[in-house]
């Protein structure tokens, strides 16, 4: 049996990427920030023939990102599947250490789990990383509004920083660490929380339903095919272009130093 980590496992597209891969015979560590909220599908899955447990993870903090990681460990399980796909979209102020809230969750606080997760990790251990077709909004990261906190809720293209980061991330671990698989994978648009209400109120009709939207990431988590490839970013069930900037080497290779910084990790962790 597969061992799968799902983060943002309490709703959206987390919800339906665990309650698919639940009941399809993995079985699902569902990280959420609250245990109430992600109680619900640990009980689906679990309803369903299948297994799951919870994990308490909030990732705008990386004190307890670390505590995340320390609980999960001790669980002693070899990891084969990490689905990051935890993610704000509308945030204001900071993270707890001080960094822009989209950045540091979608992007900063995936980092630093998946590095504390490493020994957990196999050879093949699939490491997939939703992102968006929103990082096409910017041609770089601005480093500066990245690394403090955010004076308006909506930011368009602070919200593509960290998807861009997400791409980038997923080419440079990748290059770092050729015997994982990792992937990128764009939902599509999904009428999730995420959204703004009145985006929702008008389009929401015409959207995709979660379990729609989980089915590129859970592609990539599953196909046998796709046990070749490695970094590469997934839209619509199949491989996709990502912008140019989500090609830059230098940049993802800049993004990683960074991070590893700003997370306060050793560099040979
Ligand atoms: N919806 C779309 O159209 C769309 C399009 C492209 C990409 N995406 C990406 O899809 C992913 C899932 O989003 P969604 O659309 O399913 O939105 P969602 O329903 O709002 O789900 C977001 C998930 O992230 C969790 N989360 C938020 N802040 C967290 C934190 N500090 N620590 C841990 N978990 C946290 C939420 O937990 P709580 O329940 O505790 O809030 C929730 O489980 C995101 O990465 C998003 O960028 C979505």
């Amino acid at each position: 049996m597969k061992t799968t980590v799902v983060t943002g496992a309490s709703s959206g597209i987390g919800r339906a990427i665990a309650r698919i891969l639940g009941e399809g015979g993995h079985h699902i560590i569902a990280a959420g920030r609250s245990e109430r909220r992600t109680a619900p599908v640990v009980a689906e899955i679990q309803d369903s023939g299948g297994s799951a447990e919870f994990l308490r993870l909030d990732l705008s903090s990386f004190d307890h990102v670390r505590t995340a990681a320390v609980d999960l460990l001790a669980r002693g399980r070899q990891l084969d599947v990490v689905i990051n796909n935890a993610g704000v979209g509308i945030a204001r102020g900071s993270t707890t250490d001080g960094f822009e809230p989209r950045f540091g969750i979608n992007h900063l606080g995936h980092f630093l789990f998946n590095r504390l997760l490493w020994d957990a990790f196999r050879e093949g251990t699939r490491i997939v990383t939703v992102a968006s077709s929103a990082h096409f909004r910017v041609d770089g990261i601005d480093w500066d509004r990245v690394a403090k906190p955010a004076w308006a809720p909506i930011g368009l293209d602070l919200y593509a920083f960290s998807k861009l980061a997400n791409i980038l991330y997923t080419t440079e671990l990748a290059r770092l660490k050729p015997e994982w698989r990792t992937y990128a994978a764009h939902p599509g648009l999904v009428n999730t929380k995420i959204l703004p209400g009145f985006v929702r109120l008008l389009r929401g009709y015409r959207m995709q339903t979660p379990e729609q939207g989980a089915r590129t990431p859970v592609f990539c988590a599953t196909d046998p095919d796709l046990a070749n490839e490695s970094g590469g970013y997934y839209a619509r069930g199949e491989r996709a272009t990502p912008s140019t900037a989500a090609r830059d080497d230098e940049l993802a290779r800049e993004l990683w130093e960074r991070s590893e910084r700003w997370c306060g990790l050793d560099a040979d962790l």
